[in-house]
């Protein structure tokens, strides 16, 4: 059999994993408040167990171990070695969250060792989701809880919209991708989501919408937080691919295009965009 998610192992080590770093901050601001809804949802309490998936640089990780305290644990597994580099560097020392460079869908996990399974924005990248979903089950107890957040459909998300829009007759059209390959909308269809998780043995699955509008981009000015704002749409967002081989003209161009398009937001100091992902829970089976 061919080997799983080779393209994200790759990516996630090298493009995409040295731009997450280096916009890390700015990341986490846009992420925090999708994973506290999660974390919220799930309600960790004290000493519970905690898997944290596709952990990239650990904000989530401490957030959970903030919430199981020191009788708790928290894992944070990614496949990303500069992410997993930067969230043990992040870690205060005292924090009960431990970091493995790992893939979740294949990695050796002690079984029935977790009592929650999370997630903030990490699952939607294998390229056998179903097979993924079942192989981590088997790392939580019976009974365990899963919650993850992910994004709903590029069209619902304004981040992505708006400068993908601001793109045209500027860069030349390209198919539109396949709403189901690995990638950060893989899993806006939420029946999809539902079967994913049925397929893989679990229950009591709940898919609820959750909508905030976040800071793309921040500084002194408002004219710094939108620079800073299409800066973060062009080195992470959707647009670094679609731009990733184009000539400078043409990135110069879609830069006052993403800028333009930025301008009419709510901003002072932060650009406000909004985000619009699922909430997620589901339940191992208690036997
Ligand atoms: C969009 S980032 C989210 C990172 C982090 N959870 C956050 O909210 O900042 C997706 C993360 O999933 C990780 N990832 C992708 N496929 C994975 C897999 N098969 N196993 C573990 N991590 C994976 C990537 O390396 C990346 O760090």
């Amino acid at each position: 059999m061919a080997e799983k998610n080779t393209y994200q192992i790759t990516d996630w080590n090298g493009q995409s994993g040295e731009r997450w770093v280096a916009n890390q901050a700015r990341l986490d601001a846009v992420a925090a408040v999708f994973g506290q809804a999660a974390i919220e949802a799930v309600a960790p309490a004290t000493g519970e167990r905690v898997l944290d998936v596709g952990c990239g640089a650990g904000a989530s990780s401490l957030a959970l171990a903030a919430r199981v305290g020191a009788g708790g644990q928290v894992l944070g597994v990614d496949i990303s070695e500069p992410l997993i580099g930067r969230a043990r560097a992040l870690a205060p020392q005292d924090t009960s969250a431990l970091f493995q460079v790992a893939d979740a869908s294949s990695a050796e996990l002690p079984e029935g060792a977790f009592d929650i399974l999370f997630s903030r924005f990490g699952v939607m990248f294998f390229d056998d989701p179903t097979g993924a979903f079942a192989h981590m089950r088997r790392a939580l107890r019976p009974g365990g809880r899963v919650a993850f957040v992910c994004w709903r459909a590029a069209a619902e998300n304004d981040w992505v919209r708006l400068p993908i829009s601001a793109l045209k007759g500027i860069v030349p059209p390209t198919a539109p991708p396949d709403p189901e390959a690995p990638g950060p909308f893989s899993f806006g269809d939420r029946g999809r989501v539902a079967r994913i998780l049925a397929a893989a043995g679990f229950t009591d699955i709940a898919i609820e919408p959750f909508d905030a509008s976040v800071p793309f981009g921040e500084g002194e000015t408002r004219d710094a937080a939108i620079d800073d704002a299409v800066k973060m749409a062009i080195e992470v967002g959707p647009l670094s691919h679609a731009l990733a081989d184009q000539p400078d003209d043409i990135r110069a161009r879609a830069s006052a295009a993403v800028r333009a398009a930025f301008a009419g937001l709510p901003c002072e100091r932060s650009v406000m965009i909004d985000g619009a992902a699922w909430v997620v829970m589901a339940r191992n089976p208690a036997s």
